[in-house]
């Protein structure tokens, strides 16, 4: 199939990394189908790509946080006769402060967002890829995956855990059927996270050198992908602290993350 007819669709394309992806994927000749909650954005960021790749983009809104979103976006991009060849499951924030001191809505929606609307989406788009016998998974998870927790953003290190064992079921599972599966794991990277999540005063503290740009990460989340490696950490800083948690005992490891995350985090 010619790259132009591929379409990818990528979930959190209104800022950051999801809107690099979305810029990385055009780039390669990809149509685009863009979600998110600003659609204001999403139509911006289209009218641009349209401009410069010649691509088609279709922006579809929504809330991840409703459970019924999930489903309504899939129903949405048959109805429209969208075939979706490349699934981005992108969107993600972080709840901060200690798990005992947090709302249950905002852990719940937090899950919603980041496990069920992953695992949900993946199971409506997958098993046509299946049936092409071509297909691409990128779930965009997190370094916080590959290190043992991540106090002060307490469900943050499971549930991007959860996306880098989901990635890695299915190309177990489906790999043999052209379908490649990557998880990509950023530590810092430049978007709006921080300021979402509330950290930004603290994390601004992590020297410049230890950041990447959403467009670095993009480029090697894609290149990942397209090589179907498993898992995909950027950045040397990043990929240091992995190989340390593959080394140290998990003890020390937790004791380093608690020690880390009293500087950079809201523990109290
Ligand atoms: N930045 C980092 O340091 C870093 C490091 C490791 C991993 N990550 C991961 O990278 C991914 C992208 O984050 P980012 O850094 O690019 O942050 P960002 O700039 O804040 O982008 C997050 C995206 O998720 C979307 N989103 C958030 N809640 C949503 C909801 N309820 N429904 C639909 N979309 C929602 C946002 O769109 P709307 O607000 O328009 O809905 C936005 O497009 C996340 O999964 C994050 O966990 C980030």
């Amino acid at each position: 199939m010619a790259a132009a007819a591929r379409t990818a669709l990528i979930t959190g394309a209104s800022s950051g990394i999801g809107r690099a992806l979305a810029g990385e994927f055009a780039r390669h000749d990809w149509n685009l189908i863009l979600t998110a909650r600003r659609g204001g954005r999403l139509e911006e960021l289209a009218g641009q790509l349209r401009g410069e790749h010649g691509v088609t983009v279709t922006c579809l809104p929504a809330d991840l946080a409703d459970p019924a979103a999930p489903r309504h976006l899939f129903d949405t991009v048959q109805g429209r006769g969208l075939q979706v060849d490349a699934l981005v499951n992108n969107a993600g924030y972080g709840v901060p402060g200690p798990y005992h001191k947090t709302d249950w809505a905002d852990q719940q929606a937090f899950l919603q967002v980041l496990v069920m609307a992953v695992a949900e989406l993946t199971h409506h788009f997958l098993p046509a890829m299946v049936e092409r016998r071509q297909g691409w998974i990128l779930n965009v998870a997190s370094l916080n995956a590959l290190l043992p927790c991540s106090p002060g953003q307490s469900l943050y290190a499971g549930a991007k855990a959860f996306a880098v064992s989901l990635t890695q079921t299915i190309a177990a599972e489906v790999g043999q059927h052209g379908v490649l599966a990557s998880s990509l794991c950023p530590g810092l990277t430049y978007s709006e996270f921080h300021d979402v999540t509330g950290t930004r005063e603290q994390v601004s503290q992590v020297p410049r050198s230890q950041w990447l740009d959403a467009e670095t990460v993009a480029a090697a989340g894609y290149a990942a992908l397209m090589r179907g490696d498993l898992v995909c950490v950027p950045g040397r800083t990043p990929r240091l602290m992995a190989l340390a948690a593959q080394l140290l005992p998990r003890a020390t490891m937790v004791r380093l993350m608690a020690r880390q995350s009293a500087r950079f985090r809201r523990l109290d």
